[in-house]
C-alpha cells in the first residue's frame, strides 16, 4: 500500500534506456554491517527495479556493479591516488571502467554505501548515460545533521508530524523499526548525524538511564555513518549532579563535565558532540555566573576534546529588552570573535530573528572571521504553515546559501564562507531542524518529505539546482510522467513565494498569532505574550507607513552587514523590494519600482498569495489520475486548507492595516463574495 511510508523510496518506474543498464552481477568482496547494507539495497532495488535476480559474485566478472574501497587494490587500479585522496571519509567515485563494469569507490565504507544510494537515484530518476559513468561526489561539509526539538516525554516543540520517534519508556530494551527506517532515509541523501533532542533540552537526558537508551539508538544508526549528538542544558551539573551551580570556571563543574563525557564516550564511543542553548528565551547558560559565551562553551569543548566530541554553540540568543532583536545575536557574538576553541562551531540561524518565510543573512556570516561558524536551517514549517501548508523550502534555503556576504569580496556567499572555501575552518557543518514525526507519512504533509529531502541533498552539495532536486524527487515518491514532474516541480518552486505574498510580502515578518505562530495576529494584544510580539514591535505601522526603520536613521542594524550589503539594504531605492520593510519604515504612499504606491503594492501581494494557493490545488486537480487515490485526496484537502487560510491571511492583514493606510482597497482586487 503506498501510504507515504516509503518517503522517496516509494515509485519504481523506469524508462526505456535504464533498463538496459542492469548490471548482470553485483561484486562485494567484503563483509561488515555497513556491507551488508550496501547487498540488501542494491538486490533489493535491482530485483524490484529490473525485476531480475542479480547475484552478487565474490571474484570479479565482466558486467559487474562492484562496491568497494580504496582497502580493495584490485578496484583502485581504475582511479589516481590524487582523485582518491580528494574524496575523503565521505566522497566517492561511480565509474564504468573496462568489462562493462561500473565500480562505485570511496575511502571508506560509508561512502561507499552514499555512492551506492547515489546509484540507485541514478536508476530511479533514470537520469544520466548509466551504462557510461563518471561521477565523482564529495559533500559540501563534513557534518550533516538534523536537529530533533523532541522532548523526552514524547511531545516536540514546532512539530507538525505526530510525536517524537523516540519511544523513551520503551528503550532500551524494544527497538523501533522506524529507527533504521530513519537511518536509511538519512542516509540515501547524506545525513550524518542527529541531534536526538530539543535544545530547550532536559537535563536528565544526561543520566546514565538516557544514554543507555541513547546507545540503542546510536548502535542502529552507527552502520549508516549517522552519529548521535544531544542537546545539553548548561545547568546540568547542579540540576542532575547536586553541585550547587553551573559556574563554568568552578573547578567542580569542570570535573563534572570531564566525568560526563567519559561516561558518555564509554557508553556511546562515536559520540559526536553536545547542541546548547545557553542564555536564550530564559535557558540557563554562563551569562548567570558572569562568564561569556565563550567561557562556557570553551569548558564544555575541553571535556569533550579528548574524545574528538564537537560543541555546537547556538548564537540564537534572544532576551526581549532590547529595541531590535535583529541585532542581539550580533553584538553579542562579534565581540568573542577568536576566542572560541577549535571544536567549538557556532550555530547560527539562517535570518537574524526567526525563521520567518523570508529574512535577510544573519548578518554573522562571514563577519567572525575567526570562528567557525554553521548554519542552522528549519525544515520544520514553524512559521510557513505548519504542514497543513505546501511550501517548497528548496528556495529558501538556496536563497540563504547563495547571498552574497561580500566579507572577503565578490562571490563569498554564505555557501563558501560556511563550507570551507573562504575560511580555512577546523569543521564544517550545517544543520536542519527536523520535520519528522510518528505520523505515516513522517512529515505530516506529503510535500513535506521535499523538505527533509532537499536539506539534505544541499548539506551534501550546496551548489545543487533547487528546481532538479525537486523534480528527482517528485519522480522517486510519486511519478515519472513528465506533465506531472513539470506541473508540481513548478508548484513547489513558486510555493514558498505563495507563503511570502499570503503572509509576509515585502519583508514584514512575525505578524504570526502568538505562541503557536499559525495564524495572522499582526494586532496581538494577549496578556504575558512577549514583548516583542505586542502591536507594532515588528511591523511598526501607523498613520504615517509601514516598515521596521533598521536603517542608519533607525536602529542601523544594516551598519551589521559588510559593504555594499550595507549601503544597498540602508537606501530604500537600492534595497531589493523583498526585504524593503524589513529595513524601512515608508510612506503608505511610497513609489515602488512598478509605479504603485506602497499600499497598493502591498494589497496586490497578499492577493496574489492568494492566487498562487488557488493555482496550486487546480494544477493539482488536473493530475488526479497520475497519483495513487490515497495520497491524491490527501494532499488535496491540505491544498483546499491552504487556500482557504491564504485568504484568511490576506483579509486579515489587509484589513488590519488599512485601520492605519485608512486608504481604500483597490477595488479590481478583493471580488464581493
Ligand atoms: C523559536 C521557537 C522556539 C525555539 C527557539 C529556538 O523561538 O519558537 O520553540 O525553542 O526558536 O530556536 O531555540
Amino acid at each position: 500500500k503506498i501510504d507515504g511510508s516509503q518517503l522517496w523510496f516509494t515509485n519504481t518506474e523506469l524508462n526505456a534506456e535504464t533498463i538496459k543498464a542492469c548490471p548482470d552481477y553485483i561484486y562485494l568482496s567484503q563483509k561488515s554491517e555497513t556491507y551488508n547494507i550496501i547487498k540488501k539495497e542494491l538486490q533489493d532495488n535491482l530485483n524490484t527495479l529490473f525485476n531480475k535476480d542479480v547475484k552478487v559474485i565474490k571474484k570479479l566478472k565482466p558486467g559487474s556493479l562492484c562496491v568497494g574501497t580504496t582497502a580493495q587494490k584490485n578496484l583502485t587500479t581504475y582511479f589516481s591516488d590524487s582523485e582518491l585522496k580528494e574524496l575523503g571519509n565521505d566522497g566517492f567515485i561511480i565509474r564504468t571502467v573496462k568489462n562493462n563494469n561500473t565500480i562505485i569507490i570511496a575511502n571508506t565504507e560509508i561512502g561507499a554505501l552514499y555512492g551506492t544510494y547515489h546509484y540507485i537515484r541514478l536508476l530511479q530518476t533514470s537520469k544520466d548515460d548509466l551504462v557510461n559513468l563518471n561521477i565523482v561526489e564529495v559533500p559540501s561539509y563534513d557534518r550533516r545533521l538534523l536537529n530533533h526539538w523532541d522532548n523526552l516525554n514524547g511531545t516536540v516543540e514546532r512539530g507538525y508530524a505526530g510525536h517524537s520517534l523516540w519511544q523513551w519508556d520503551e528503550l532500551p530494551a524494544t527497538i523501533s523499526p522506524r529507527y533504521e527506517a530513519y537511518a536509511r532515509a538519512n542516509a540515501s541523501i547524506g545525513i550524518n548525524g542527529s541531534v536526538l533532542n530539543n535544545v530547550n533540552a532536559s537535563p536528565d537526558i544526561l543520566k546514565t538511564e538516557y544514554l543507555n537508551k541513547v546507545s540503542v539508538i546510536a548502535k542502529v544508526f552507527r552502520p549508516y555513518g549517522i552519529k548521535v549528538y544531544l542537546s545539553v542544558n548548561f545547568a546540568s551539573p547542579s540540576v542532575i549532579g547536586g553541585l550547587s551551580d553551573a559556574n563554568p570556571k568552578s573547578a567542580d563543574v569542570i570535573q563534572w563535565w570531564k566525568d560526563k563525557a567519559k561516561e558518555i564516550y564509554t557508553i556511546i564511543p562515536d559520540f559526536g558532540g553536545f547542541l546548547v542553548k545557553a542564555n536564550s528565551e530564559g535557558q540557563p547558560g554562563p551569562n548567570d555566573y558572569g562568564c561569556t559565551h565563550a567561557d562556557g562553551a570553551n569548558m564544555l569543548a575541553d571535556a569533550l576534546q579528548p574524545y574528538g566530541g564537537i560543541v555546537m554553540w547556538r548564537a540564537f540568543v534572544y532576551n526581549p529588552k532590547g529595541n531590535d532583536r535583529a541585532k542581539q545575536s550580533y553584538d553579542e557574538f562579534m565581540p568573542l570573535d577568536g576566542q572560541f576553541r577549535s571544536n567549538v562551531i557556532i550555530q547560527v540561524k539562517n535570518g537574524p530573528v526567526d525563521f520567518q518565510p523570508r529574512e535577510p543573512i544573519s548578518s554573522l556570516f562571514g563577519q567572525m572571521k575567526h570562528t567557525t561558524l554553521m548554519p542552522e536551517l528549519q525544515i520544520t514549517k514553524e512559521y510557513l504553515g505548519f504542514s497543513d501548508h505546501l511550501s517548497f523550502l528548496g528556495t529558501l534555503f538556496k536563497e540563504f546559501l547563495d547571498t552574497d556576504t561580500y566579507t572577503e569580496g565578490r562571490n563569498t556567499t554564505v555557501s563558501k564562507v560556511t563550507d570551507g572555501s573562504v575560511f580555512n575552518d577546523s569543521i564544517t557543518a550545517i544543520a536542519g531542524v527536523a520535520n519528522i514525526g510518528l505520523d505515516t507519512n513522517w512529515c505530516g504533509h506529503h510535500f513535506a518529505q521535499a523538505n527533509w529531502y532537499v536539506f539534505g541533498k544541499l548539506a551534501w552539495n550546496n551548489q545543487l539546482s533547487v528546481r532538479d532536486v525537486a523534480k528527482e524527487w517528485l519522480m522517486q515518491t510519486f511519478s515519472h510522467d513528465e506533465d506531472f514532474v513539470s506541473s508540481m516541480s513548478r508548484v513547489m518552486m513558486e510555493s514558498r513565494e505563495a507563503v511570502v505574498n499570503y503572509m509576509t510580502p515585502l519583508g514584514l515578518h512575525h505578524l504570526m498569532g502568538w505562541g503557536h505562530h499559525y495564524g495572522p495576529e499582526p494586532w496581538c494584544v494577549i496578556e504575558g505574550a512577549r514583548p516583542d510580539w505586542l502591536p507594532t514591535y515588528y511591523h511598526k505601522a501607523d498613520s504615517i507607513g509601514l516598515g521596521f526603520n533598521r536603517s542608519s536613521t533607525g536602529t542601523n542594524a544594516v551598519a551589521q552587514y559588510a559593504e555594499p550589503l550595507k549601503s544597498v539594504y540602508d537606501d530604500p531605492k537600492l534595497c531589493p523590494e523583498e526585504l524593503l520593510l524589513w529595513f524601512h519604515h515608508l510612506p503608505w504612499d511610497y513609489e515602488l519600482n512598478n509605479g504603485k504606491d506602497l499600499w497598493t503594492e502591498l494589497c496586490y501581494r497578499y492577493n496574489l498569495g492568494v492566487e498562487q494557493a488557488q493555482q496550486f490545488e487546480e494544477t493539482w486537480n488536473t493530475l488526479q489520475n497520475k497519483v495513487d487515490m490515497d495520497r491524491f485526496k490527501e494532499v488535496q484537502q491540505k491544498l483546499a486548507t491552504q487556500v482557504r487560510e491564504a485568504i484568511w491571511w490576506r483579509d486579515a492583514c489587509v484589513l488590519y492595516f488599512q485601520t492605519f493606510s485608512d486608504r481604500p482597497i483597490p477595488h479590481e482586487l478583493f471580488k464581493p463574495v
